[in-house]
């Protein structure tokens, strides 16, 4: 009879170790060990000797097979079923994770309602909050009527029970996955085989009945789904909810989807009614930037150095943002670098290219970056944009109000072409913008130039250095 040992799991990232530790050694986490008891003996090898049971052949069959595409549900909420791929797949599960407060459950109990409203039976399971709370916040959203099917429950296997009848709900939500627990396993709800557990119970439960599941999961301050990182090979899609806590603009945004594509975003605006659609976020995103324009709010009544707009791409669809930069003489040894929705090593990496290669002196001062609208910017693609902020802010040259940038940088300091330039072209057009500031020849990768729009290649950094720089201005900053 085997002994059954604990072991020590980490919270951040799963790794097993037979010792407690204070120091994860595969993450490097502290105090993150917390014992676990394994859930049984482990199971014998099935090749061994003496298995009892053999396995069934296999029926291989061919790729190419007459299925179409699984068929989609739709909440009717735009934003949200585009980034879920078009729609709802029955018998998937859907992991959304982000900050707690950040607006899960508001998203979740709209999208239940929707559908609920289009006929398709949904439920809503709540361990965190008591049902008198979620029908305050349905109230709010004007989703009182709504026949969504409610219920406060923790304990897996009672809600296995519940939906795995006759007459179960087609959609169900699990209001958070880090309050379920599974009562075969020791561990206390939260840790990291509890969250294992519970989760590929009720994934099972998903396609064995044909439900869409959806787990919600907070995220810790390392930006990982707490613990259950676990979690995100095994559901079919993984949603991040994300915004700045200050901002009202939310975004969720698909990380891993089995059922379409992923870095798909769909833009939110909190109000005191719920989440609302922001089916063009250019113009919101852009829409302070109009207000400085037209004098408001803004010193010299005129444009503002350190400001430029960059054509983006998230997802499938285009995005303009303007970049911020503020660039001060360091008062002190050790200049200081904060960047908000951007890529700290990747700004190294431009003032590197700057003051290397443009023979600027960026990088001996504070530099502030922004993206505004508390938006989160990935893409290489920027980082022209980036380095126009800079410079502008540096030289006091604004950028021309009706120029959109974009472009990726070199080492050498050249400007590289990036994909998808003939839709960043044609958002900038459909915004009333001008001229284009975009890497050499963007024609020769197909690109046709959008109507009313200049376009001024730019080859090299030195370029843009020139183009931002009357030369009295460049000679006093160096
Ligand atoms: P919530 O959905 O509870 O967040 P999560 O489930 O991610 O923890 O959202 C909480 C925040 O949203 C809270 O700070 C209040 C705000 N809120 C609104 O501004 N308007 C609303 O209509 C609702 C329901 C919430
Ligand atoms: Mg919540």
């Amino acid at each position: 009879m085997a002994k059954t040992t604990a072991r020590y799991a980490c919270q951040q990232c799963g790794a097993v170790a037979p010792r407690w530790a204070g120091r994860c050694e595969a993450c490097g986490a502290w105090n993150s060990m917390v014992e676990e008891l394994p859930r049984a003996a482990p199971p014998k090898s099935l090749g061994a000797a003496g298995a009892t049971r053999r396995g069934r052949a296999l029926d291989f069959v061919a790729l190419r097979g007459s299925t179409a595409g699984p068929p989609r549900q739709l909440t009717g909420i735009a934003e949200f079923d585009r980034v879920c791929g078009g729609g709802l797949v029955a018998g998937s599960a859907i992991l959304v994770g982000g900050d707690p407060g950040i607006g899960k459950s508001t998203l979740l109990l709209q999208a239940a309602a929707a559908l609920a409203g289009r006929g398709t039976a949904a439920a809503y399971i709540t361990g965190e909050e008591a049902v008198e709370q979620v029908r305050l916040r349905a109230e709010r959203l004007g989703v009182g009527d709504s026949p969504v099917r409610l219920a406060a429950a923790s304990s897996v296997r009672d809600i296995i029970a519940a939906l795995d009848g006759a007459g179960a709900p087609e959609f169900v939500v699990i209001d958070s996955i880090q309050t379920m627990y599974l009562d075969t396993l020791d561990s206390a709800p939260g840790t990291v085989s509890q969250v294992r557990g519970a989760a590929q119970e009720l994934i099972g439960l998903a396609k064995r009945r044909g439900l869409v599941v959806v787990l919600v999961g907070h995220v810790t301050k390392e930006g990982l789904i707490a613990g259950p990182r676990v979690l995100e090979h095994m559901v079919d899609t993984v949603l991040y909810f994300e915004g700045e806590r200050g901002h009202q603009f939310r975004i969720l945004r698909a990380v891993k989807n089995r059922y379409g594509a992923t870095d798909e975003i769909g833009v939110f605006e909190m109000s005191d009614r719920g989440l609302v659609e922001v089916p063009n976020p250019s113009a919101l995103f852009l829409a302070d930037r109009s207000s400085a324009e037209t004098g408001e709010g803004d010193e010299g009544g005129g444009r503002t150095a350190g400001a430029a707009v960059f054509a983006g791409i998230e997802g499938t669809r285009p995005l303009l943002v303007e970049v911020q930069a503020l660039v001060a003489p360091s008062p002190l040894g050790t200049p200081r670098r904060a960047v908000v929705g951007w890529d700290a090593t990747r700004l190294a990496m431009i003032t590197a290219v700057l003051d290397a290669r443009c023979g600027l002196s960026v990088g001996l001062n504070d530099i502030y970056l922004n993206i505004a609208g508390g938006l989160r910017i990935v893409e290489p693609a920027a980082d022209l944009a980036v380095a126009a902020a800079l410079i502008s802010a540096l030289t006091e040259t604004p950028v021309p109000a009706d120029a959109v940038i974009f472009g990726e940088i070199g080492l050498s300091g050249r400007v590289r072409p990036v994909a998808h330039a003939e839709a960043r072209l044609k958002e900038a057009a459909k915004l009333g913008f001008g001229e284009a500031w975009v890497p050499v020849r963007p024609a020769a990768r197909g690109v046709r130039p959008s109507e009313g729009l200049k376009v001024a290649p730019v080859g090299h950094l030195s370029e843009l250095v020139a183009r931002l720089s009357p030369p009295r201005r460049l000679r006093a900053a160096r």
